[in-house]
């Protein structure tokens, strides 16, 4: 009889008990000197938590703060942001960028409260289904807003990991969200990923270590996405036809229409009467 021999694929990390206690120890005595004072720390509801978290994505903190308070002043609770209109949603979220967010957000709103009954706890055990929350986000907000012993990875984490456990930067993430669930301190989850956050945005920074994230955002300026902002400012304000936006925006035409048309595609804005408007 042959044997094969199972060589398994490594996707475990796996370090002494010493070693993660002295990785805890330094990342509460980082934050205990260091912590920021966040708006989002300050509740537990699972709707502010979620609206925090899928702004802060692609944003910097102090862009975030001011857009948060007046969010959560504007519609303090999901059914409320359900009942918004698109146009009002992406009219407060101008000037945050990847206006996708919010026209996910706003689509995430209304489903919870139609099928899932306001619970946003509830959804995100079914985070799939939502649309704009990945895992990172659906475990982000079950921490900062239940403690449950959870863990969570985002880019500042996983720059944390790489450093501090010396990875190779082609770390996988199943060896990376082991490796957090063995350096989750038990009962102190949410403290644990804010002193996380705080460490890895003060202290151990992409600048400093040089760790690149696996996605970076591209440029801005000049590129399709620009474009888009754009067209989606205008069209807050006004129905625009297709010579219009021509004259407006002064690009090619060629160019125009494939961002135009894309946009219709994904349902932002429809074409109507010859006409341009955003989708309700
Ligand atoms: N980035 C993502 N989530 C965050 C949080 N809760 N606090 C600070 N920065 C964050």
């Amino acid at each position: 009889m042959s044997t094969i021999t199972v060589v398994p694929k490594s996707d475990s990390l796996v370090f002494s008990p010493e070693r993660i206690q002295e990785f805890q120890k330094k990342v509460f005595s980082f934050y205990q000197k260091n912590k920021r004072e966040l708006p989002w720390r300050k509740t537990t509801d699972p709707y502010k938590i979620l609206l925090s978290e899928l702004m802060l994505q692609q944003t910097q903190v102090n862009r975030v703060i001011l857009y948060y308070d007046k969010w959560i002043a504007r519609w303090p609770a999901i059914d409320a942001l359900a009942s918004a209109t698109r146009a009002e949603v992406l009219q407060e979220w101008m000037g945050l960028g990847y206006n996708t967010r919010a026209i996910n957000l706003h689509k995430a709103a209304r489903k919870i409260v139609t099928e899932f009954d306001n619970d946003v706890l509830e959804a995100m055990k079914q985070y799939t289904e939502i649309p704009g929350v990945g895992r990172y986000t659906s475990q982000a907000v079950k921490i900062f807003s239940t403690n449950a012993d959870l863990v969570t990875v985002d880019t500042n984490i996983r720059r944390i990991f790489i450093k501090e456990f010396h990875l190779p930067d082609k770390v996988s993430d199943k060896e990376l969200w082991g490796l957090a669930e063995q350096c989750l301190p038990k009962g102190r989850s949410r403290e644990w990923h804010n002193a996380l956050m705080d460490y890895g945005a003060l202290h151990l920074t992409a600048q400093k270590t040089g760790i690149k994230p696996k996605t970076q955002q591209s440029r801005f300026e000049g590129s399709d996405r620009q474009i888009r902002a754009r067209i989606l400012r205008y069209l807050l304000k006004e129905t625009m036809s297709l010579s219009e936006l021509e004259k407006t925006f002064g690009i090619e035409q060629m160019r125009l229409r494939r961002i135009l048309d894309k946009m219709v595609t994904e349902k932002i804005i429809v074409n109507k009467n010859n006409s341009y408007q955003l989708n309700e």
